[in-house]
């Protein structure tokens, strides 16, 4: 079970209130899910992940933001082994990057696991362009439909059409959830099951958690706010596991994406430790004081937790407020548990600071202007 050291002054009445306009919002659907998981849909990432599998050296994972980050943030800090290897392609608008992804495959046996939920983000459609025509040039286009699994909108979008006209295996990413909240659905378990992730056991955490995270989320949130109320305008998250930064990389986008909104939110920040306190340790300890720190503290070796400790109270000397989230276990039940803690924690936190945690429309911007753009050219 989640653990965190604070004890905010919380209004009861209001995070109840809060809690149910979650659970009434058309994008709320990851609340319940790790206990209502579609079993037909369960059942059919199995079946998928055993061909690809089977059949293929790598599998490319094309997606970006909430169709990335999360399972990406899994597979690094867990390091599964599996017969096939995860490539990542689709995350930027590089030339070099992806030129470097295509290289990568090679001549080895591949599929493509293309993740975009609105089917039209810029990036991944790149991406995919390209690996799907390297696809058909080495398999001829038959074959190489049977290798691309499109996680999508279950009814609208290019990506959708596309996959129906040419029958991809397709998953759904359900229209409650929302991309930066989507890492429990086919979104994630395609991938981290391909990976050799165990993704009962990552589900069975999630699923624990929709009762026992609620009040240390609650508490979480109701202690960020607090601060926020103070200046604290930028929250640190340190992690003692290098493995894990891209869990960091997952919660600045949870945050940032979530809360970022009317002028309102704290800025998310992330470092490893003990590796950026010969980098960044001299300004925690004594920069501008305008940021709190939430230390991870996964379970970790002894040495490693002398280092958590020493941190603890130098920054906290250093009159920076430090927060500590507990993980009881680092493997698939304690990432399952934590993932749906942050969720939770973030939506209660960007309501209280009044903002939609749902809808991204500064993300919405400049994928827009960037369209603009590419069509005038
Ligand atoms: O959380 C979000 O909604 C965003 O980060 C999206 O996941 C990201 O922009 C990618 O969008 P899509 O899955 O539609 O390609």
């Amino acid at each position: 079970m989640i653990e965190v050291n604070c004890s905010p002054e919380i209004d009861t009445k209001k995070t109840v209130g809060i809690l149910k306009e979650i659970a009434r919002d058309k994008m709320g659907g990851w609340l319940t899910l790790p206990r209502k998981f579609d079993m037909g849909e369960f059942m059919r990432i199995k079946e998928a992940a055993k061909k690809i599998n089977e059949e293929s050296e790598y599998l490319v994972c094309i997606g970006i933001g909430g169709s990335y980050l999360g399972h990406r943030a899994i597979m690094e800090a867990l390091r599964p082994k599996s017969s096939t290897r995860i490539i990542y392609a689709g995350n930027s608008l590089s030339k070099r990057e992806l030129d470097y992804a295509l290289r990568c495959v090679g001549d080895h046996d591949f599929s493509i696991n293309i993740i975009s939920k609105s089917g039209t983000t810029l990036e991944p459609a790149i991406a995919f362009s390209a690996f799907k025509r390297k696809l058909i040039e080495k398999y001829g286009e038959e074959e190489a439909n049977s290798r691309i699994y499109a996680t999508t909108d279950k009814k609208e979008g290019a990506l959708h059409d596309e996959a129906v006209a040419s029958g991809y295996t397709r998953f759904i990413v359900p229209n409650n959830i929302g991309g930066r909240y989507s890492v429990l659905t086919a979104v994630g378990l395609l991938p981290l099951l391909v990976a050799g992730v165990d993704i009962d056991k990552l589900l069975e955490g999630a699923a624990e958690a929709v009762e026992s995270a609620v009040s240390p989320a609650t508490k979480y949130a109701w202690m960020r706010y607090a601060l926020g109320q103070k200046n604290y305008d930028t929250e640190v998250f340190a992690s003692f596991e290098p493995s894990t930064m891209y869990f960091n990389e997952w919660l600045k986008q949870l945050f940032g994406e979530s809360e970022g909104k009317n002028k309102q939110g704290i800025f998310p920040a992330s470092v490893i430790y003990s590796t950026d306190l010969h980098s960044l340790g001299q300004f925690m300890q004594d920069g501008r004081r305008n940021l709190f720190e939430t230390i991870i503290d996964y379970p970790t070796d002894e040495t490693n937790a002398k280092v958590v400790q020493a941190v603890r109270i130098a920054h906290t000397d250093g009159g920076i407020p430090v927060l500590d989230i507990r993980v009881s276990s680092f493997d698939e039940k304690g990432f399952g548990e934590l993932i749906y803690f942050f969720e939770l924690a973030c939506a209660v936190s960007a309501k209280l600071f009044g903002v939609n945690p749902f809808d991204q429309p500064g993300v919405e911007a400049y994928k827009n202007e960037l369209k603009r753009l590419m069509t005038k050219e």
